[in-house]
């Protein structure tokens, strides 16, 4: 077979994986493209997670998630996956001795990164021309020898970005140690904060930063004292005025005019108690003075800390708090920022019991 035939159709491969950075997003396309070119019914595209022992391969909109664990029990799987698995714990032994598996119905080949190390798997079924030849194969393999590495640094970026989500996660738990109730309160203002700016239209990259960052809002009160941020009763103003610190402290502990998550960060952290009438604090800013991931975090920790209890006071329903965000329009929150987030009450409340303390 003349290679040279298939360079454009193996340009159309990486580029697929170059024009986005997300993991689900480069691995819907990379099947529906190996689907296309290779004229097959069915492309089962895994994904080697190494630290798991695991085959992953992404949700569709019709099939669930399928995890493939090495310790699987293969007769109590579907019949391709069982094919999937076998070649997959061959591939873990020391000197694999199969690089394929081929028969009329089915194709199943190894994806290798740089190092010669399993990447991933792709299985094919189905093809039109009534069954699979050496010419499948070949092409299979050119394809494979193609988005290998590609997919690789895929798969550390997405690690990587896992990885960074989850330290940020803990960063935040540890602000929110000193108060017993609010163990889940920082992941869930990430979710409604996420929730909203979708909903006002920005783009994905604000939606992907806003997520990660409002969980760290309260970062500040590690600084606070423990028997001001568990006093059970209402606060002297001494004590507010040493709680309104937690914003200031929280902006200065994350700025880093260098990185664009920490900026976000820290704009929330110091922005998240000003009012758009005006009357917040650290600064008493008004309306588009307050940076727009801080009107939108405003909105997200209020609704959460009146649906939670705190030692300071109970948990109001869900549908009072909604009340309260919807009375307060223009007042204490953005009107926009609010009207997206009332817009979707739906998934606002399927987030706050999804969530639990
Ligand atoms: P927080 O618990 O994270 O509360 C965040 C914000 O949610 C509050 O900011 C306020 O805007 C709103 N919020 C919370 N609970 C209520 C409520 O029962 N009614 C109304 N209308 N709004 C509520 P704020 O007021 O600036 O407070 C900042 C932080 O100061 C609070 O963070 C909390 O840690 C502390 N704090 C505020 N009030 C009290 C209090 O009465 N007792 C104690 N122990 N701490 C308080
Ligand atoms: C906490 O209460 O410590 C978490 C932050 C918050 O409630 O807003
Ligand atoms: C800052 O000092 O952190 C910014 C001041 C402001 O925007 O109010
Ligand atoms: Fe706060
Ligand atoms: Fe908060």
């Amino acid at each position: 077979m003349q290679h040279s035939e298939h360079v454009p159709l193996l340009l159309r491969f990486t580029n697929s994986i170059c024009v986005t950075t997300d993991l689900n997003t480069q691995l819907s396309h990379l099947s529906e493209l190996i689907k296309e070119s290779m004229d097959v019914e069915t492309c089962l595209l895994f994904v080697h997670l190494k630290e798991q022992r695991t085959l992953w391969k992404r949700p569709e909109k019709r099939r669930g998630e399928i995890k493939i664990h090495a310790e699987a029990h293969a007769p109590s799987l579907p019949q391709e996956q069982q094919i999937v698995l076998a070649l997959f714990r061959e591939f873990l032994q020391p000197n694999p001795s199969a690089a394929f598996h081929m028969n009329e119905n089915s194709l199943t080949l190894p994806l290798l990164g740089h190092r010669n190390e399993l990447i991933g798997m792709v299985h094919l079924q189905g093809h039109s021309k009534g069954e699979f030849t050496n010419k499948s194969l070949e092409l299979l393999r050119l394809i494979g020898a193609c988005i290998g590495i590609p997919l690789e640094n895929a798969l550390l970026y997405h690690k990587v970005r896992t990885s960074q989500a989850k330290i940020i996660n803990k960063l935040s738990e540890a602000a929110e140690f000193k108060d017993d109730e609010a163990h889940t309160h920082a992941k869930r203002i990430g979710l409604y904060a996420e929730v909203m700016a979708r909903n006002l239209g920005l783009d994905e990259e604000f939606c992907a930063l806003i997520k990660l960052t409002a969980p760290m809002h309260d970062i500040g009160k590690i600084g606070i004292a423990e028997s001001i941020i568990q006093k059970p009763g209402p606060l002297s103003e001494e004590e507010f005025t040493l709680m309104k610190r937690h914003t200031l402290i929280g902006h200065d502990l994350l700025a880093d005019p260098e990185d664009e998550a920490l900026t976000m960060a820290a704009n929330i952290a110091r922005d998240h108690h000003e009012k758009f009438a005006g009357g917040g604090y650290p600064y008493d800013k008004k309306g588009e003075e307050i940076s727009l991931e801080g009107r939108i975090t405003a909105v997200a920790d209020v609704f959460d800390v009146l649906t939670s209890k705190r030692p300071y006071k109970a948990a109001w329903s869900i549908d009072r708090a909604f009340g309260f965000i919807q009375n307060l329009r223009e007042k204490h929150f953005d009107p926009e920022v609010a009207d997206a987030f009332l817009k979707n009450q739906e998934e606002i409340h399927f987030i706050r019991v999804s969530f639990e303390d």
